[in-house]
């Protein structure tokens, strides 16, 4: 008798959380193209067309720019076990749940970590992260979050790069919920290690993470004094993703790889401009309207992102309540609060394929459907 197995069906969603977004077609279709072997040399060549792709993402025409095969997590964690060693100092922006992660691995790595520290929905003044730069001259690294994605906070980031362009220090940048989404310059603005993932703006699916490494950071990984974790070793990494002949590090993940191709094939091909505008558009649609609606939005104004949209739960609202009935209901996904010390909130994406103002009004008549049945909204 045969036995029956449970099939694989999972429902549609529209993916409107903090991430991951809806995966674009194409990049799905990407996905059922012939398998190759990771020493093929046409995939060899199908990496260098990715990386020359990442890097005009990027906007990084020099230094190292691939990406890792793993999280976004595992991205923030090679650069700290990069760039650190052990009794180095790390200054680290905080006002979020990402930022105290980035603090958490730094201290990992042996680093002494300084953080500076703001409230929920507030991006940290760069006044502060440079008057404990002031403090500690020896700092090796300064490392911020970009977006933000626990408070839909984005950093001014231009502005800290050019504000400690000629300190002696390595300036890393959580780009997960930018690159794509954002205006980002890494190479102008000098940013020396960024990372991101692919599951974001760039609406491909999870599992690699793109990173872009300044050649004074290179520099800085060549002269250490301790090894890095094999896995994290750019040096080796880049050995099989630029250099030719290939040198096999590990096996890559060949059909992540397609998508990401194609995923950067889509950002290019509509400009890094317009999907920027995209994203903006979208954002200050649901803002305002969220706003019309006498909903409160976490984010200091003046640092909204247009990605990731922080909505506070309004009093005598159960938060987790509307978002089960948002996916049960309308098969909308949208995050809560992350983290235990975070206020109650619900965090609404428009990243990638979700970023315009139809998909905003598909959330936002899913909320006012659902808030409608909340007696106790009545007073909001
Ligand atoms: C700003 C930020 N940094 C880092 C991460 C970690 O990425 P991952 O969940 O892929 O490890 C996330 C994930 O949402 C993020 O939003």
């Amino acid at each position: 008798m045969r036995e029956e197995l449970p099939t694989l069906e999972p429902p549609e969603r529209l993916l409107c959380g903090p991430g991951p977004t809806n995966v674009e077609p194409a990049v799905i279709d990407a996905m059922r193209k012939p398998m190759l072997g990771h020493l093929d040399p046409v995939l060899h060549d199908i990496l260098l067309d990715v990386v020359d792709m990442l890097r005009r993402a990027w906007r990084m025409p020099d230094g190292l720019v691939l990406p890792l095969h793993c999280t976004g997590t595992a991205g923030m964690e090679a650069g700290l076990a990069n760039l650190l060693e052990p009794g180095d100092t790390a200054i680290v922006a905080r006002s979020g749940y990402f930022g105290r992660r980035i603090a958490d691995i730094a201290g990992r790595c042996g680093a002494e970590v300084v953080s500076v520290t703001a409230d929920w929905g507030e991006a940290v003044p760069n006044e502060r992260i440079v008057q404990e730069l002031d403090r500690h001259p020896r700092a090796r690294l300064v490392a911020v979050v970009h977006a933000e994605t626990s408070t839909g906070v984005g950093h001014p980031l231009a502005e800290l790069a050019a504000e400690i362009r000629d300190r002696d220090v390595l300036l890393m940048a959580d780009c997960v919920t930018s690159l794509g989404g954002v205006e980002l310059d890494a190479g102008a603005w000098g940013i020396d290690y960024a990372y991101s993932c692919t599951q974001k703006c760039l609406a491909a699916p999870p599992g690699m993470s793109p990173i872009a490494v300044s050649e004074a950071a290179l520099e800085r990984i060549r002269s250490r004094r301790t090894p890095v974790p094999f896995s994290f070793d750019l040096r080796l990494l880049e050995g099989y993703w630029v250099e030719r002949p290939a040198a096999y590090h590990h096996t890559a993940p060949i059909l992540g790889i397609y998508a990401l191709h194609e995923a950067l094939r889509m950002l290019l091909e509509e400009g890094l401009e317009t999907r920027w505008a995209r994203h903006t558009e979208a954002g200050a649609h649901l803002q305002r309207e969220l706003k019309a609606r006498g909903l409160e939005l976490l984010a200091d104004p003046e640092h909204q992102l247009a990605p990731l949209t922080a909505v506070r739960v309004p009093d005598g609202i159960d938060g987790k309540e509307v978002q089960v009935r948002l996916l049960r209901e309308h098969g909308i996904e949208v995050g809560g609060g992350l983290g235990p010390s975070a206020p109650s909130m619900w965090r609404i994406g428009l990243m990638g394929r979700n970023a315009t103002t139809e998909t905003a009004d598909r959330v936002l008549g899913a909320f006012d459907a659902v808030l409608d049945r909340e007696p106790s909204l009545a007073s909001v």
